[in-house]
């Protein structure tokens, strides 16, 4: 299945906590692992527990200056515990931006050679791949309204004129373990999902 991200009847529009803590350290670039409690409001973390969704301790929170973009598309890897085991790949996120309006996240198909864990700035581990040497499969303009984006295959976001910050809602194990279908089908069995 190609598609790899659907638009969600969630209501993000009162998600997060007043005034926005976070400012990035270096310019054009940050990333975050936060306390759900330090990016959403109690209000909401209530709101999207009795969708039956529940978030983990921490979510993710990205920012890129206006045209910040690399050549590299990425996936998200999990907390590697044992390191001789196989890497736990995130399966899906739940993300929308702030500005960046103009930014598209881009999907690729996953390459059949060994991948390389390496570490973000916020100690989460990803693996690399350049992009000249994958194949574009799907892409999103992603705005204010919440999207349920793929994280298990590579990935990259395009950012145009206007700065992007974007957060990425996280949800438990039990529910991050899921292949990519049947998390569609966990979100459409709520009748979050807006089919397309
Ligand atoms: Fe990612």
């Amino acid at each position: 299945m190609n598609k790899s991200w659907y638009k969600l009847k969630i209501d993000t529009s009162s998600a997060l906590i007043d005034p926005w803590p976070l400012i990035p350290k270096v310019p054009n670039f940050g990333i975050w692992l936060q306390p759900k409690e330090s990016i959403f409001n109690k209000e909401w973390i209530d709101y999207v527990e009795n969708l039956g969704l529940a978030l983990s301790g921490s979510s993710m929170v990205f920012y890129r200056g206006p045209n910040w973009n690399t050549q590299y598309a990425h996936l998200d890897v999990d907390i590697i515990k044992d390191p001789s085991n196989e890497i736990p790949l995130v399966c899906y996120g739940v993300n929308w931006v702030l500005k960046g309006k103009d930014s598209s996240m881009v999907w690729y198909d996953m390459p059949d050679k060994k991948y390389e864990v390496r570490y973000t700035e916020a100690r989460t581990p990803y693996v690399n791949f350049k992009i000249e040497t994958l194949n574009e499969i799907d892409r999103c303009n992603i705005q204010l309204e919440p999207v349920l984006v793929r994280v298990n295959i590579p990935h990259s976001i395009s950012v145009g004129n206007e700065e992007r910050w974007c957060i990425s809602a996280r949800f438990k194990k039990h529910i991050r373990n899921m292949s990519w279908d049947s998390v569609v089908e966990l979100f459409r069995s709520k009748d979050l999902l807006i089919e397309r």
